[in-house]
């Protein structure tokens, strides 16, 4: 947690930004975590997912949105990127996630109707499509708008899902909230710099909260999505799945684009269901910086990558 912090920390500053991202330095790091920077070669790397028996759920980075007009034009790119995926024939295969600030919850008082305005706009553009939305779980100070959003927009779009993180405390009883049936509930650890107040610091508190979220969902009515690549949780979530009686479809496993590649292959050639989060998009600083302060190894792998050019 101290070493997430300091990295993520690092990682506001301004300079630093404009140095990785102006730079070309982190080429090998980006494309290792990112599908690219447009819808082609999304389009391309999703269609090699599916066709080894992965599905996906695609995300247009960007969460710096500053003006309600750059909301606009996120939302219109989703909604384009799902048109696209129909044509292609990529969907239910391929899903859409959405990280509310790009799309306007950042902006003030009037933010929170904006992206629920927005994120409707992607829901009627993923039925069309015959796919579904995930709504991703930003920073701390958003969870409770983001979940308003989602119980609000459930009642036109059953099926949209939510995230959930396990290192904050408010979870147990959030997901006795959202966990309804037909819901589909993303349980991950949490990728930000949560206040340590309201939050687990502990890594095994982080662990013992994400079983503890688990066995509920296990046995609850909602599909639980099981986001990790910690390969104690995944077997301890297909331990729980067979105790409750969950079919292969009950359930999915869900990693992120470019981490344990093996392991979601693995899982696939079992029968299970596996679904990649597939970013894409230029504005990939953000989403690179939470992967670096996951894991040393991977800080480790970027900083070769800069001594070896
Ligand atoms: P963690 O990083 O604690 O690693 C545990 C173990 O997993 C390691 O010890 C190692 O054994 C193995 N492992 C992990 N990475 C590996 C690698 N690169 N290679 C080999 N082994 C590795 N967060 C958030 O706050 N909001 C969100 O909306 C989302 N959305 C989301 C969607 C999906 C599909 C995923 C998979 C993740 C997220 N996250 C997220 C990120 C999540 O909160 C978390 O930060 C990362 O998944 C890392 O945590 P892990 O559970 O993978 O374990």
């Amino acid at each position: 947690m101290v070493f997430r912090r300091t990295v993520l920390s690092v990682a506001r500053s301004d300079r630093l930004r404009s140095l990785v991202s102006g730079s070309g330095v982190t080429r090998g790091v980006v494309n290792r975590f990112v599908a690219g920077e447009d819808a082609d070669s999304v389009v391309a790397a999703v269609r090699d997912l599916t066709g080894r028996g992965l599905l996906a759920s695609i995300d247009h980075l960007g969460e710096d949105t500053l003006h309600p007009e750059q909301a606009t034009g996120v939302t219109r790119g989703y909604v384009r990127l799902l048109e696209r995926l129909a044509e292609e024939g990529l969907t239910p295969a391929a899903e859409v996630s959405v990280k509310p600030t790009a799309v306007g919850l950042g902006l003030g008082a009037e933010g929170e109707s904006l992206a629920a305005a927005n994120i409707a706009r992607i829901c009627a553009a993923a039925r069309d499509a015959g796919t579904t939305v995930t709504v991703d779980m930003e920073a701390e100070d958003a969870v409770p708008a983001t979940l308003r959003i989602v119980n609000g927009l459930r009642g036109d779009f059953p099926w949209l899902g939510c995230v959930l993180q396990s290192y904050l405390r408010r979870t147990e009883g959030d997901l006795a909230a959202m966990a309804r049936p037909g819901a589909r509930i993303r349980l991950c650890k949490g990728a930000y710099a949560p206040d340590p107040g309201s939050a687990h610091t502990d890594r095994r508190d982080v662990d013992a909260a994400y079983v503890r979220a688990l066995r509920r969902l296990m046995t609850g009515p909602a599909l639980p999505m099981v986001a990790t690549h910690d390969p104690r949780l995944i077997e301890i979530a297909g331990t729980l799945a067979a105790l409750a009686h969950r079919s292969t479809e009950e359930f999915e496993y869900q990693m992120l684009y470019g981490v344990r590649p093996d392991e979601q292959l693995r899982l696939v050639d079992l029968g299970a269901r596996v679904r990649v989060y597939v970013p894409y998009g230029r504005d990939w600083y953000g989403y690179l910086a939470r992967r670096l302060a996951e894991r040393p190894a991977n800080l480790a792998f970027a900083a070769r990558s800069l001594v070896s050019r």
